[in-house]
């Protein structure tokens, strides 16, 4: 057996040290961006709260919350020929915290995004809508990028989240395509991009005809009669 070497203990707590120290600024970061998502979703747990009492019913289905993993942000830095540093996480990379908000029809979206965005806390930094105007491969979905306050014990600081608005069927679409081809390396054969294409516009056709089913209802059915407070799905 090798004995440890003399002075290794010494080393081993330098080094630990100094990855300690060059790791706080990032872990600081991400728990700022924790933070941040909290303050959105929780804004639309509110939203969702107060529409659903108000309304017959809730247009958020569901809210799904992430923070970017190092890989995928050394992966977007990198491509973007950017060192690996916090300056350049917070200036260059706006989806470190994401949020992906799924509504029921596709006016919610609009409902939904307007009355968040009029909330005098968030700031527009930027809007894609892919819902009016889709990706050539059939992806759909409204992309904000804002900016929200969180309030530390001895501080006010900015961050920015990119918020997804979707219905069920965009994010089936986008979810099942993601697995298939999203980012792969391999390009997918023409004709099933254009399958892909194709399953695209057959679901937002059906989205069409359901928001259509349901204002038609909603006119036929007098306001408070079909209010259960239960939730799709509920048994
Ligand atoms: P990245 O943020 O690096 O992806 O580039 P970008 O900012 O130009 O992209 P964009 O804002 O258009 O899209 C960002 C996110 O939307 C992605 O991380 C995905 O979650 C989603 N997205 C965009 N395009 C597609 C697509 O074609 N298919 C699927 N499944 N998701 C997409
Ligand atoms: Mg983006």
């Amino acid at each position: 057996m090798i004995p440890p070497l003399p002075g290794l203990p010494a080393f081993r707590k330098e080094l630990k040290g100094k990855i300690q120290e060059y790791a706080m600024p990032y872990r600081e970061l991400m728990a700022y961006y924790k933070c941040a998502i909290m303050e959105v979703e929780t804004k639309f747990k509110v939203l969702s709260e107060e529409l659903s009492l108000e309304y017959d019913r809730n247009p958020i289905e569901t809210i799904k919350t992430r923070l970017k993993s190092v890989d995928s942000i050394t992966d977007k830095l990198m491509n973007r020929n950017l060192t690996l540093t916090v300056e350049n996480i917070e200036n260059h990379i706006f989806d470190v915290a994401g949020i992906r908000v799924i509504c029921g029809f596709p006016s919610d979206i609009y409902t939904l995004s307007d009355t968040f965005l009029n909330q005098d806390d968030i700031t527009l930094i930027e809007r894609k809508d892919y819902i009016r105007n889709p990706k050539p491969n059939g992806y759909r979905s409204l992309h904000l990028i804002v900016e929200t306050p969180i309030f530390l014990h001895d501080e006010k600081r900015l961050m920015k989240v990119e918020v997804q608005f979707r219905t069920i069927s965009m994010d089936w679409w986008a979810s099942l395509e993601h697995k298939i081809r999203y980012k792969k390396d391999v390009e997918v054969p023409e004709e099933i991009a254009l399958e892909l294409f194709q399953c695209a516009e057959v679901a937002a056709a059906l989205d069409k005809r359901m928001e259509q089913i349901q204002k038609t209802v909603a006119k036929r059915t007098p306001e408070t009669s079909s209010h259960d407070g239960e939730a799709p799905g509920d048994i």
